[in-house]
Formats: C-alpha cells, sequence, structure tokens
C-alpha cells in the first residue's frame, strides 16, 4: 500500500524525525503521552515522596536532571526543592532545550547543556549532590550501542567514572528506567528487533538495564556506593481506540523512527495484532513496567 494512502488513513504518520537528537515536538509530547501510575501511585509522585524523603534534608543541593524534555520532573523537584543551589539540565533535543528554557526563563540557577547524556558524562567539570533522569537514560546508551556494540566499553566507563569524579560524597542517583520485558515494551522490542541486532533477544532485559545492573556491580564490589533497584508493573494504560494506539507506538514510542519505512504497513498489521490481544469491551489495555534505580555513593 502507498505511504500517502497509509498517511491519509493516519495522517499522525506524517510526522518524521530526521535526526535522532529531533526527538519529538514538545507539544507534541505533552499531548500524546500517557499517565504511568503502579499501585495506584503516578511515577512523578514516586519521584516526589523520594525528594521529600532523601533529597530534601541534605544541606546542600546542587542537581543534575538527564533527559528533561518538556519538565515533567523538573516541576516536581522545583516544587519540593525550592531551596535548591543549582539545577543543571542535560538534554539531546533542541526543541526540548528551547521550550524548557522559555518555561523557567525566570528560575534561578539553571543551566542548560545541549548533549548526550553519556557523552556529558565523559567531559563534565562540575559535581554534584544529586542526579535524576526519568524514562530517558536508556535513549542515550541505546543510541551508542544501537550502531556499534563494542561501546558497551565506553559507555560503562564513562558511567563509572562520572559516579567516581562527579558525584559527590553521600550523592545520590535516581533513574527511572524502562522494562523491556513489560507488556507495552514486549511489543516495541519485537519492531526494534529488526532493525537494531543488539535487540535480537527479547527474552532478556534491555542492553541499557544491564548495562546499569553491570555498573551498580562494579560499585559495590569496588565500595564506591550502594544501588537499590526496585521493579514494578505498572497499572494497565487504556487506549480508546486502535488508532490512538497505533499512533502512541508509532509517534512516542518509536519516535516516528518507521514512519517512513518501507515495512510500515506490515509494522502497522503486527502492531494492530498485538493490541487485539490486549482489547478488551471500551478499550486496549496494556501494562508498562519500570526499575526505579536509587543509588549512594559512599
Ligand atoms: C521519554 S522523554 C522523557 C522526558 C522527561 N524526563 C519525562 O519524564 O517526561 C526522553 C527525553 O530524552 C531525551 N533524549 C533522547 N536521547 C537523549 C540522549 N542521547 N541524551 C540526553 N537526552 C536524550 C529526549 O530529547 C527526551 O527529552
Amino acid at each position: 500500500m502507498q505511504l500517502s494512502y497509509l498517511q491519509q488513513k493516519y495522517p499522525w504518520l506524517k510526522l518524521h524525525a530526521d535526526k535522532i537528537s529531533e526527538y519529538i515536538p514538545p507539544d507534541y509530547y505533552n499531548s500524546i503521552l500517557k499517565e504511568y501510575v503502579f499501585n495506584s501511585v503516578t511515577d512523578l509522585k514516586l519521584f516526589s515522596n523520594y525528594l521529600d524523603s532523601k533529597i530534601r534534608p541534605l544541606p546542600i543541593i546542587r542537581a543534575l536532571e538527564l533527559g528533561f524534555g518538556s519538565g515533567r520532573a523538573t516541576d516536581i523537584f522545583l516544587e519540593h526543592i525550592p531551596r535548591y543551589t543549582s539545577l543543571d539540565m542535560v538534554d539531546l533535543s533542541p526543541q526540548m532545550i528551547d521550550y524548557s528554557q522559555k518555561k523557567y526563563r525566570n528560575q534561578r540557577g539553571i543551566s542548560f547543556i545541549r548533549s548526550d547524556t553519556i557523552n556529558y558524562f565523559s567531559s563534565a567539570k562540575n559535581k554534584y549532590d544529586f542526579v535524576y533522569s526519568l524514562w530517558s537514560f536508556s535513549h542515550s546508551v541505546h543510541q551508542h550501542l544501537i550502531h556499534d556494540p563494542s561501546k558497551s566499553e565506553y559507555v560503562k566507563n564513562n558511567i563509572l567514572r562520572f559516579i567516581k569524579n562527579n558525584l559527590e560524597s553521600n550523592g545520590k542517583l535516581y533513574i527511572i528506567h524502562f522494562d523491556s520485558q513489560s507488556e507495552e515494551q514486549t511489543i516495541l522490542f519485537k519492531q526494534w528487533k529488526k532493525v537494531f541486532p543488539i535487540f535480537s533477544d527479547i527474552n532478556i532485559q534491555s542492553p541499557s538495564k544491564l548495562l546499569i545492573d553491570e555498573v551498580s556491580n562494579i560499585c559495590l564490589r569496588e565500595g564506591i556506593g550502594k544501588m537499590s533497584t526496585t521493579h514494578l508493573v505498572g497499572d494497565p494504560i487504556r487506549y480508546e481506540s486502535m488508532n490512538e494506539a497505533l499512533e502512541t507506538f508509532m509517534n512516542f514510542h518509536m519516535e516516528t523512527y518507521f514512519n517512513k519505512s518501507n515495512d510500515v504497513e506490515e509494522i502497522i498489521d503486527e502492531l494492530k495484532q498485538d493490541f487485539n490481544t490486549y482489547q478488551k469491551e471500551n478499550g486496549i489495555y496494556i501494562k508498562p513496567g519500570c526499575f526505579i534505580y536509587e543509588f549512594e555513593k559512599r
């Protein structure tokens, strides 16, 4: 079937990022993002509970946010930690930087850095008391590995370098990382594995998760610090229609990557088959999942 015919049927297919750094436009991101809820608690509430108990008591709070996007987690950080000392914000997307620079123009002590997370780690000079990243850390790790899996040493060494050199003693790291074996991500990884061989085994966790686990083990072994990991299965996310589920998966989760592919029709057909297995009377219900990493340096 012609792409133009498919685009008539699914107008959202016209959106396409030419470069990985374009990600998706901030306003579109805000409009398409679903709420992620774990045992009736949203991801943002989990983050704010952590801030209240672990970060608010710190005497100095020089913070770093990685992959801030349109500032969902930033808003929570600013609300719960109003006496922060400084906040550095890293994102790869120029549009997200532009959007958030405007959004936080009256906020003191914020610096924006357009960079890939792992590359930022390789040259960071500042020291931090708290580093956090919601649903973004894996983007950077996978972008390094998809074309060259041997870069895992570079990625691992730079995470370790950053923890050793740029995180203060008793400094904390908080990451919400997706679970590639959740119902939601299993659907995606079936598609990603067709183009990126590093995802060929969908029966194991994503390379990014495995790499973070490896870094955690090294930190424990070398007495650098301790990671605690919590696995959460999300409450099912409801998609009102097949069209809504397709748009969310093609444009949000797969970042428009396949929208101009020759295989787009086949991909849509396969997604529909997957969604059919989650179809209920009044919608499609698919469970997400995540790992919450909390690291504390010695
Ligand atoms: C799923 S969004 C998460 C945004 C925000 N943390 C939230 O929870 O709403 C992923 C973000 O990671 C950013 N990103 C993608 N690749 C990146 C990379 N290599 N380094 C840093 N940020 C990246 C995107 O631009 C986007 O803003």
